[in-house]
């Protein structure tokens, strides 16, 4: 946990040059535990450069000597922040990214710089709109442990050795101390020695200094069946001033029997008003724990295809929608398949899936293109396969679902029709392409009807790269599915050019269409 000591600022300070300061640490999850005797390997890297802000990906492995094993502990993200200057703030250099995995994480880190940066304001909005009925349900608390038996204080005085040479406390130091006394808070539940598992994402308020006194307190929110929530505060005072707070963390903890499996835990009984809320809370926060896991941090082949949306997890299946979509379009290994009126189709094949690229250019501004082409209800000026499409939710400003309807792919057949997510993103700075990202959800409000083949899409969208002189690149990419597949399967085969005449009708509409403001989709209909 002493991950600052351990030479991540270094990295950091490296690449600026400057003296930097922890910002935040994204979600840690620890996949499995080192033992005493076992070394650990920690690789520490810049993926990118913003204003003053960097991201360092971390991974950390783990590797038996004896047995010369080697496995991966856990991988996360910290994001440094460069001093500021008598002159302000300070202007960092950007990183270049060289190799398909640099380019990718390059990508990626914009995408999780957005998601850190909204992650507070959606936790509390989810929080205080979490359903008071699940208190009521679980009050039952007769054998329960009370939750003061798990609270913890500790004080510790911060000397040379926890501070850096700007005399600032190390944020991994202020992380170790704060998991040890969420241990302690966590072992007096379950009387016997807990592994840690998760610790949310969280961000350094303010900083700490040599001489200041750390308070830390603990407490186990909630105990569910084979895991708890400890919340932890650490606040900072000098003297007589007043308490500052430094952060607050949410750490989930196990108790693993002789075979490493999770035993069950007793369950805690609330203390009255602020621990009620802390329980409750903890319930909402498993929840959103847990549809992160279930959509980030699997593999892209192994996220189901329709997810199912809802408030909470729609901050996750933006990232996951948009990530996929960089993902491949990173990747450098597509195969030119055919070419005709300028545009381009290409084909990339691989563990058994078939993806494809059609890519053309157009003379009309990029800001234009993604204002146009953001609005999928306009597609069926210029997409035959677009019947209907209509705005099922506007989740958020750069969000909208639709729900679309395509042609049967048999003569007499059912019609398709698809749920999609689209995820909007305008370029983080001058290098990046706008992007309309597309995949398929599901949503109660809008079950599969018996006239209608519901079809899913796993990946696809839009990048679209401003180029000089008004002329812009628009790749669209489409991992393919059975649903999609029988669209564009006689194209790549070179049976059709179907594919040609859509992207050729796409550029006619966009410049015809160039001199008139665009705007992006709005109207909200709301169906119960
Ligand atoms: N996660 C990641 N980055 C964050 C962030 C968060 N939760 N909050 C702010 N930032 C980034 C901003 O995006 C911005 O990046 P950019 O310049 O590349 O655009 C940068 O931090 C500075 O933001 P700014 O708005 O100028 O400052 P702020 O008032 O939000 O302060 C800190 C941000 C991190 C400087 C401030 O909270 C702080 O001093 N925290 C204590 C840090 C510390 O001492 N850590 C060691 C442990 S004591």
């Amino acid at each position: 946990m002493l991950l600052n000591q351990y030479g991540l600022s270094d990295e950091a300070e490296r690449h600026a040059g400057c003296s930097c300061i922890t910002a935040s640490v994204d979600d840690i999850n620890f996949e499995t535990t080192i033992g005493v005797g076992q070394v650990v390997n920690i690789k520490a890297k810049v993926n990118r450069a913003f204003t003053s802000s960097m991201e360092v990906g971390i991974l950390v492995c783990c590797e038996d000597l004896f047995s010369d094993r080697r496995w991966k502990i856990c991988n996360a993200f910290a994001t440094f922040v460069a001093r500021r200057t008598e002159t302000g703030k300070v202007q960092l250099k950007q990183v270049v990214p060289r190799t398909q995995s640099e380019q990718m994480e390059y990508s990626l880190a914009a995408e999780r710089r957005r998601m850190r940066l909204i992650h507070a304001e959606i936790i509390t909005d989810l929080l205080s709109s979490c359903s008071a009925q699940t208190v009521n349900e679980c009050l039952d608390f007769r054998c329960a442990v009370p939750a003061e038996k798990t609270c913890v204080e500790s004080v510790e005085l911060v000397l040379p050795p926890h501070a850096n040479h700007q005399v600032s406390t190390f944020g991994g130091q202020i992380m170790a101390w704060m998991e040890n006394v969420a241990t302690i808070s966590a072992s007096r539940l379950c009387n016997a020695h807990p592994t840690l598992r998760t610790i949310d994402m969280f961000h350094f308020r303010g900083p700490s200094h040599i001489g200041d006194r750390l308070v830390l307190k603990a407490i186990v929110n909630n105990a569910f069946k084979e895991s708890m929530e400890v919340g932890v505060c650490a606040e900072a005072y000098q003297g007589g001033e007043p308490l500052r707070h430094i952060n607050t963390a949410f750490m989930t903890f196990e108790v693993l029997d002789n075979d490493g499996k999770p035993r069950s835990l007793p369950r805690i009984r609330p203390e009255p008003v602020d621990g009620k809320r802390r329980f409750q809370e903890a319930i909402a926060r498993k929840k959103i724990r847990l549809d992160r896991k279930y959509i980030i941090s699997c593999k892209q082949s192994e996220v189901p295809l329709s997810v199912p949306w809802d408030p909470s997890n729609q901050m996750y299946l933006s990232y996951n929608n948009v990530s996929a979509l960089k993902m491949l379009a990173a990747r450098t290994n597509w195969v030119l398949t055919s070419e005709k009126n300028q545009v381009s189709l290409y084909t990339l094949e691989e563990n058994q899936t078939l993806c494809f690229k059609v890519e053309t250019h157009v003379a009309v501004a990029a800001e234009q293109v993604f204002l146009m082409l953001s609005d999928l209800k306009r597609r069926k000026e210029w997409d035959h396969h677009y019947q209907e499409c209509e705005v099922i939710t506007e989740a958020h400003e750069d969000d909208t679902i639709y729900r679309v309807v395509t042609p049967s792919v048999t003569k007499g057949g059912k019609v398709q029709d698809f749920i999609l997510l689209a995820s909007r993103r305008r370029p983080c700075d001058s290098g990046d392409p706008y992007l309309i990202a597309l995949r398929s959800v599901t949503l109660p409000a809008c079950p599969p009807a018996e006239d209608y083949n519901r079809g899913e899409v796993l990946c696809a969208g839009f990048t679209i790269w401003e180029g000089g002189n008004s002329c812009t690149k628009i790749s669209y990419y489409n991992q393919a599915t059975p649903g999609v597949l029988p669209y564009i399967s006689t194209d790549i085969a070179g049976l059709s050019s179907s594919f040609y005449c859509t992207f050729s009708s796409c550029s006619a509409f966009l410049e015809k269409n160039k001199g008139r403001v665009a705007f992006l989709p709005t109207p909200v209909v709301y169906r119960n």
